[in-house]
């Protein structure tokens, strides 16, 4: 019997303005996903959510790492919330690669445990960018550029450590759906979003300059900017505004939604341990499930 963990992710900047080409900075949270596999007779998943999907994940990580032999996936424990924008599957995939390359002493490297994970999410996602199970498997601060023939994936070296504040909204959005919408009003004012879109570049250029500064609370200042777009595109909800003002009047250096919207969470910066416990409890007296994480 063998343990593996993949870290959960939060989107720090650029959201829905990724698809349309905008560079998005990404951290790996260090809540995750701990799985237990054995070897086994046959492959087996001990689930019946998505049993046909997490088979034939468990097969394409094995096929990815060169194990032939079959793999019981015995218990699965989550720190994230399912469905609330946090890489939940790509956080499975890593800890499921991590677990069998422990329990047959495979030795194999982060990159081929990463790879290994990307092929799981193509069972899930279709196409997906890697951005995830990048967060996944090395956590820290990634920067990614959607293109044409290859996503531009780098991690981001940067000065200071900091605390990210998770809001749970509660309910659920259908990224699909939220992506789909925002198209579908960027082609009814095409002006208006190329604008929105100029913004936000300025934006995440500011962002990386500031991170890789140490310089928090121009970061912070940077999240309230990001926020504002999300609004004006409408993404954002009550709760999540509700989540965010918290943040804010608790001594956030600044706050937004992360991932789709619609739902899921809302990400507040804290510039050490203290204030995000401060702002992670006003979030709970508010109602809403929350956790913060350490960057960095
Ligand atoms: O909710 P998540 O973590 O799957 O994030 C979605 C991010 C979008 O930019 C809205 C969609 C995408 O594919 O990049």
């Amino acid at each position: 019997m063998a343990k593996g963990k993949g870290f959960g992710k939060t989107i720090l900047f650029g959201e829905h303005f990724v698809v349309y080409g905008k560079t998005g900075i990404v951290a790996g949270l260090e809540k995750g996903i701990e799985v237990e596999v054995e070897k086994s007779d046959e492959d087996e998943v001990a689930t019946n959510e998505y049993k046909r999907e997490r088979m034939e994940s468990l097969k394409a990580i094995k096929r990815a790492l060169g194990v032939d032999a079959g793999v019981r996936i015995k218990n699965v424990h989550s720190e994230l919330p399912a469905g609330g924008g946090l890489g939940s599957s790509a956080a499975l995939a890593v800890a499921i690669a991590r677990a069998i390359d422990n329990e047959f002493d495979l030795g194999k490297s982060e990159k081929k445990i990463c790879d290994a994970a990307y092929e799981s999410e193509r069972i899930f996602h279709g196409t997906p960018s890697g951005i995830d199970n990048t967060a996944a498997t090395y956590g820290g601060v990634i920067v990614f550029t959607k293109r044409e023939g290859g996503n531009v994936i780098k991690r981001l070296r940067i000065k200071k450590p900091f605390y990210i504040v998770i809001g749970i909204s509660g309910k659920q959005g259908i990224t699909k759906e939220l992506v789909g919408m925002v198209r579908k009003r960027k082609e009814e004012n095409e002006k208006w979003f190329s604008n929105v879109l100029k913004k936000y570049a300025q934006i995440s250029k500011n962002a990386l300059d500031a991170l890789g500064k140490g310089d928090l609370k121009k970061v912070g200042k940077l999240m309230d900017e990001n926020q504002i777009l999300l609004r004006e595109i409408g993404v954002s909800t009550k709760e999540l505004e509700e989540i965010i003002s918290v943040a804010n009047k608790n001594g956030a250096l600044g706050a937004k939604l992360t991932g789709a919207g619609g739902g899921g969470c809302a990400i507040a910066l804290a510039e050490n341990e203290e204030k995000a416990k401060k702002i992670s409890s006003a979030i709970k007296k508010a109602g809403y499930r929350s956790f913060y994480s350490k960057i960095g």
